[in-house]
């Protein structure tokens, strides 16, 4: 009788195996902490270089398995702030933003697999909002540019699994500040973002 309870969960287990990781049809929902660590460097502009720090926010992704192998996915996230410094002057402001990105995913394995890693590539949109300046008023202009990641989720059973995945974007933008101090300078924060999160698909 033992053995026919052990061997019914084998049957379970390996029946369960077949359906284990992403196949087609399937929608996948992350969240967890996405830090954006900007790469940052820009032109001099009257002796001034602007500088952009880190940021870690609450991170979500939705995808949707065209294949088991092809997906489309979005990267949202909970609005990120960043200081805003001028070489030799310190922090001089800061902004809020959001860099919505919309990617074609490539997932190595197959439905069976535990592990699935996979690459992707599209495209970042990036709107600065909340732009605040000690020396009168900023704006930051949006930026449209290319993304690529890549991640690996791992299964913890049919339906939930952890993941880590690590993006670029190429976000371009041009700061005005107007006030005592009138500079316009071309940024590149070409971002690294970083993010670690619990996954599920359904
Ligand atoms: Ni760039």
């Amino acid at each position: 009788m033992k053995k026919a309870i052990c061997s019914l969960a084998v049957l379970a287990a390996l029946t369960s195996a077949q359906a284990f990781a992403h196949q087609e049809g399937d929608f996948i929902v992350r969240a967890g902490l996405a830090s954006v660590v900007p790469n940052d460097d820009s032109d001099m502009n009257a002796g001034a270089k602007i500088e952009v720090d880190s940021n870690t926010q609450l991170g979500l992704t939705f995808g949707y398995m065209f294949t088991d192998n092809i997906s489309f996915e979005v990267l949202a996230a909970s609005p990120f702030t960043h200081d805003i410094s001028l070489q030799g002057m310190g922090k001089v402001g800061e902004t809020k933003h959001l860099p919505p990105t919309f990617m074609v995913e490539y997932y190595f394995g197959d439905s069976q697999s535990k592990l699935r890693p996979y690459v992707g590539a599209g495209i970042n949109y990036t709107v600065f909002f909340d732009e605040k300046t000690s020396l009168g008023t900023l704006s930051l202009d949006d930026s449209w540019g290319l993304a690529a990641n890549v991640g690996l989720d791992y299964m913890l059973n049919d339906d939930w699994f952890i993941n880590g995945s690590i993006w670029y974007a190429d976000i371009d933008t041009k700061a005005k500040i107007r006030g005592g101090v009138d500079v316009d300078v071309n940024v590149d924060i070409d971002p690294w973002i970083f993010m670690l999160s619990g996954g599920y698909k359904f």
